[in-house]
């Protein structure tokens, strides 16, 4: 294919690199080039641009931000499921059995399609019940993943990974017209709540958090990038309480007032 929807020129490229870095704190390296040429080819198919060029030009002076929140959702990198780096979820299940805490508060600060906040209501479900007043938040800057997360509605492929007793336990079975899907229970979803949220931005005033994770997105942010996450972040979390990020991702030397209880888990420490 060579049309004017398959080449992007270094300049062009770089005006989206640049944009998606100010908007999301996302880094896109040189070798994603043919990445962005292929998640937005189809974008402007949609909307019968002729090139990348008037692509830019939509969305940044675009009125409503509409088109670049869409641009967001395409540029960023969405992929997660159920249990991931299963180390956490069961620190997080001895965590949780060692007492400490009343009212468990737990964040997931870029939950993209909700997979990390299902698992994480599963465990506290697990080891608390469905009675006790926990709670579970998730947040992401892609509408479209949050919209996803929200709807707790999975086919048999995002569920590959979850244990069938998980299934039978927090799952409902598509029957008819659903079959092959699963639907997050009731009980489970009262728990919890969604926002679209951007890192970059100061965080909304709420109450502290026991754990957050942030697992996971920190690979496409550079070091002031994270520093300044980090720093809004902890601004969130209770004294002694802990971040998680994930197994490729670290802070050590980023930030002060943070300590590691063990690789990949840190605790802030009392001032
Ligand atoms: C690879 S997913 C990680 C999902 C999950 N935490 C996990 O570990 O499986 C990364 C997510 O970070 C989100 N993200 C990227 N930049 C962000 C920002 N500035 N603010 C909030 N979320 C962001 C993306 O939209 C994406 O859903």
């Amino acid at each position: 294919m060579t049309d004017a929807l398959t080449e992007l020129s270094d300049h062009d490229f770089q005006l989206f690199q640049r944009l998606i870095y100010q908007s999301a704190g996302v880094v896109l390296s040189d070798v994603k080039k043919p990445l962005v040429i292929g998640r937005l080819s189809h974008r402007l198919r949609q909307l019968d641009l002729p090139d990348f060029a008037a692509y830019y030009r939509y969305v940044s002076h675009g009125d409503d931000g509409a088109e670049r929140q869409r641009l967001i959702d395409l540029l960023t990198t969405h992929e997660t499921y159920f249990f991931r780096e299963e180390q956490h979820f069961h620190w997080l299940t001895q965590w949780l059995r060692s007492g400490d805490v009343d009212a468990p508060r737990l964040w997931s600060a870029a939950c993209s399609s909700g997979e990390e906040v299902w698992t994480l209501a599963m465990v506290l479900a697990d080891v608390l019940g469905f009675d006790a007043p926990w709670s579970v938040y998730g947040t992401d800057i892609s509408a479209a993943a949050v919209a996803q997360a929200e709807a707790a509605h999975y086919d048999e492929a995002r569920v590959r990974g979850l244990p069938e007793a998980y299934k039978k336990k927090y799952c409902l079975k598509g029957v008819g017209r659903q079959q092959g899907t699963f639907l997050i229970d009731r009980r489970l979803r009262d728990h919890v709540g969604f926002q679209v949220l951007n890192l970059l931005q100061a965080q909304p005033q709420v109450m502290a958090m026991d754990v957050i994770f942030l697992r996971n997105v920190m690979i496409y942010f550079d070091a002031p990038t994270k520093k300044r996450v980090i720093e809004h972040l902890l601004s969130r979390l209770k004294p002694e309480g802990y971040l998680i990020v994930g197994h490729s991702e670290s802070l050590n030397g980023l930030v002060s007032g943070l300590t590691a209880v063990r690789p990949t888990i840190y605790t802030r420490v009392r001032c």
